[in-house]
């Protein structure tokens, strides 16, 4: 573009859009956990998936690792908002280590959902995604062999559970949420007697932020999701804008990373983000189309959100 002869492009913003409450929530242990014991703090997988989050927080003196091995006994540990197999803190007490857990608590609910079942002598059906820490997470709460993951619709031929009479399903919390009721009517479709969750167990944020996409893909030529790719339910953003009517829709982890060839000639473009992406990396994203385009800004919103979910208690103490 010819400086002064910017082409004219209306910007919609789905909200809700962006950080949850239990991403919020994660980030916060960390900053008040350095605050209250100081550096370095060891936080165990990536506190949320995103790569700009991580970063600041690895200045503020968090030390990412991928293993409780990798911390020393005399430092506090962090688990991820995705959850831990109950191994982990098991493992951390008995090296007597300070450890917070950062798990959402929505991820516990579906957690204290899968031992309820498990007391209750049933076998867990978990859909979820294979290796996703969430579900590694979430199926590391009982036994090995006590929850069958299922990914897919073909995935629920292939399961064979010790007894169909006595099964129950839980659900990953970031999942697509059409998807899902696929895969539940499968389950009960193959076990009658299957039981579940009154919804599923996909959380507020996930079901608004694909409802937003739904509301403004059709309104646009291509929307970015703003969200990195080891987030699942950034990637369910991408896809819900694909099956609802927008031609392109991509990731981008931040501004630097928009593909502005494959948006020539768009006249409206959505943008969202996924739970784990903060806001500045959407006014980033905002101001780069500025840049090159006489812009416009509208929203759309199709909920709000007043969640909020206090921080352990440990750091709600002084010193
Ligand atoms: Fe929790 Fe849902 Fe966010 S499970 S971490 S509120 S995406």
């Amino acid at each position: 573009n010819i400086q002064g002869t910017k082409a004219p492009l209306t910007l919609i913003l789905a909200a809700p859009r962006g950080f949850c409450a239990g991403v919020d929530r994660a980030i916060k242990i960390v900053e008040m956990a350095i605050e209250k014991w100081g550096a370095p703090i060891y936080v165990r997988h990536e506190i949320v998936h995103n790569k700009f989050v991580v970063d600041s927080l690895r200045e503020q003196g968090a030390v990412f690792v991928e293993e409780l091995e990798e911390c020393p006994d005399d430092r506090p540990v962090i688990f991820s908002a995705h959850g831990v197999p109950k191994a982990v803190p098991a493992a951390a007490a008995k090296r007597e280590m300070i450890y917070v857990d950062a798990t959402c608590p929505l991820v516990s609910k579906v957690h204290i959902e899968a031992e309820r079942h498990h007391r209750n002598g049933l076998q867990m059906v978990m859909i979820g995604h294979e290796g996703h820490p969430e579900t590694i997470g979430t199926m590391g709460q009982l036994p090995e062999g006590e929850v069958l993951l299922v990914e897919t619709v073909e995935d629920v031929g292939k399961i064979t559970p010790r007894d169909p009479e006595n099964l129950a399903f839980i659900t990953q919390t970031t999942l697509s949420v059409d998807d899902t009721i696929d895969i539940v009517a499968a389950l009960k479709d193959r076990f009658p007697a299957i039981i579940g969750p009154h919804k599923e167990d996909i959380c507020y944020a996930t079901t608004n932020r694909q409802e937003a996409v739904k509301a403004i893909a059709p309104k646009v030529e291509a929307l970015l999701v703003i969200g990195a790719p080891n987030s699942s339910n950034s990637r369910r953003l991408v896809e819900v804008g694909a099956s609802s009517g927008c031609d392109y829709s991509q990731l981008v982890g931040r501004a630097a990373e928009i593909d502005w060839r494959a948006l020539d000639g768009a006249r409206a473009v959505g943008i969202t983000a996924g739970a784990s992406a903060p806001e500045v990396l959407i006014e980033e994203v905002i101001q780069a189309f500025k840049d090159r385009y006489d812009v416009t800004v509208e929203m759309v919103e199709t909920a709000t959100e007043d969640v909020e979910f206090k921080v352990p208690r440990v750091l709600r103490e002084p010193a």
